[in-house]
């Protein structure tokens, strides 16, 4: 396959085969990169580049398959994107075909334009090698890690559910919770995080829930959506464990104020939302009198509502301050603000939400874990299959970060950009 080498402004042979079996020792030069006169979004994409940098990256074609997994990708000085060399091969690619060369992301070349340039005038660095055979199509995710369907997820965590609304019940009658069936409703809720699909999970709290029962609901899925982080962040069981609890138990506070101001449907008045600003500590309360020593959950229950920015409660803490539980916990809350507030109106698709924390404005929130967890869920949603606006079953083959509405997917075997005429409604379910 000829390509073009912009070095040399000459077509060239594309040797991909061989080059798969070598661990790549790769270098990326030509097209310099003017930091003065990038775009802002230039400077976002390169801000995580230095100059005499070796990066490791994962080369995809344009539909979604490995052509060079772990590719040791060295960034010359002046020189940010171009062709690729690797052991004296030219491998070969423009400006246009890369999509991101963010450190550790994948992204993917564009052969299938290659198909365009016409080799009229080849020039062989190589001996002609047969084309390589197209390589295995990623299994979906959901295939590889969980044989569960989607039916069985819900039915597990409709089970949990019961169980912590009898818990809730308990905190309401006699101000505490019992210790031990606090534990193992948050071991229960760790071992269905790890023994199923992240997506499938998302997708179950995701559904129309029931107004009345927004507490419980609530509860729920902040422990669900902590835990389904921590296992994102590859974070300790015992910290994930932990993380459930925190989320289970962070707004147990709530049941001690007046119900008529909890549910009050207007604006609050300033002595009213000094009421709701108590639910942290007042949690704090129902933690100790239940026995629960553990000082990262009682941290991370206490400081939920304290803002990365200085302006939360009940302390206004400083960013410094505020435990690693805590601003996992406040993304979780307002992930799960942002469906319940969605999922009445619309397809509450992952794309949505990703797509509301990526546009920014939190700046309650700890950018770096919300940075963590859109590239997570990035990473996750790879390979599944979706829904697509007109019915058409699609699998997604790349998530971008700066349109992550609109993925790259691919029906009935061609690529397509999704855009606002043809999108995901959601996920696939079983
Ligand atoms: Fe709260």
């Amino acid at each position: 396959m000829a390509v073009f080498d912009f070095n040399s402004g000459k077509l060239r042979d594309f040797v991909p085969v061989e080059l798969r079996s070598l661990p790549l020792d790769v270098r990326l030069e030509c097209g310099v990169f003017n930091k003065k006169s990038a775009s802002a979004d230039e400077k976002d994409d390169y801000s995580l580049l230095c100059e005499d940098q070796t990066i490791t990256q994962t080369l995809l074609d344009r539909l979604g398959r490995t052509l060079f997994p772990e590719t040791k990708v060295h960034i010359d000085r002046q020189y940010v994107i171009g062709s690729l060399f690797a052991h004296g091969h030219f491998l070969g690619f423009s400006q246009q075909e890369v999509l991101s060369i963010r450190n550790g992301e994948s992204f993917w070349i564009d052969t299938s334009s290659r198909a365009e340039i016409s080799p009229a005038a080849p020039v062989a660095v190589a001996a002609p090698k047969p084309e390589p055979e197209p390589a295995e199509k990623p299994e979906p995710k959901a295939a590889l890690k969980t044989a569960k369907t989607y039916s069985e997820i819900v039915k597990e965590y409709e089970d949990t559910k019961v169980i912590v609304d009898q818990l809730i019940k308990d905190v309401a009658k006699e101000g505490k919770v019992d210790k031990e069936q606090g534990t193992a409703i948050a071991e229960d809720i760790q071992q269905q995080i790890n023994s199923a699909d992240t997506t499938l999970i998302f997708q179950t709290m995701n559904r129309v829930r029931n107004e009345d029962e927004y507490l419980l609901t609530h509860s729920l899925n902040v422990a669900f959506l902590n835990g389904l982080i921590g296992k994102l962040m590859k974070l300790s069981p015992t910290k994930q464990f932990e993380l459930v609890e925190v989320g289970m138990l962070h707004d147990v506070g709530k049941l001690k104020i007046d119900p008529a101001i909890l549910n009050k449907p207007g604006k609050l008045t300033k002595e009213e939302f000094d009421e709701i600003k108590k639910h942290p500590a007042l949690s704090l309360e129902v933690l100790l009198k239940s026995g629960i020593r553990n000082q990262s959950v009682l941290e991370g229950v206490v400081q939920h509502h304290e803002k990365v920015n200085g302006t939360g409660y009940p302390k206004n803490l400083d960013a410094h301050e505020i435990c690693e539980f805590a601003r996992i916990t406040a993304i979780s809350d307002i992930y799960d603000a942002m469906v319940a507030k969605r999922v009445y109106k619309e397809a509450c698709s992952p794309f949505v939400i990703l797509n509301e924390f990526g546009k920014g404005g939190y700046s309650e929130l700890d950018i770096k874990y919300v940075n963590i967890f859109i590239e997570c869920m990035i990473e996750e949603l790879k390979g599944k299959e979706v829904i697509m606006s007109d019915g058409r079953e699609a699998t997604v083959l790349l998530v971008r970060p700066r349109q992550l509405l609109y993925p790259i997917v691919e029906i009935e075997g061609k690529a397509i950009t999704t855009d606002e005429e043809l999108y995901c409604v959601n996920i696939k379910v079983s």
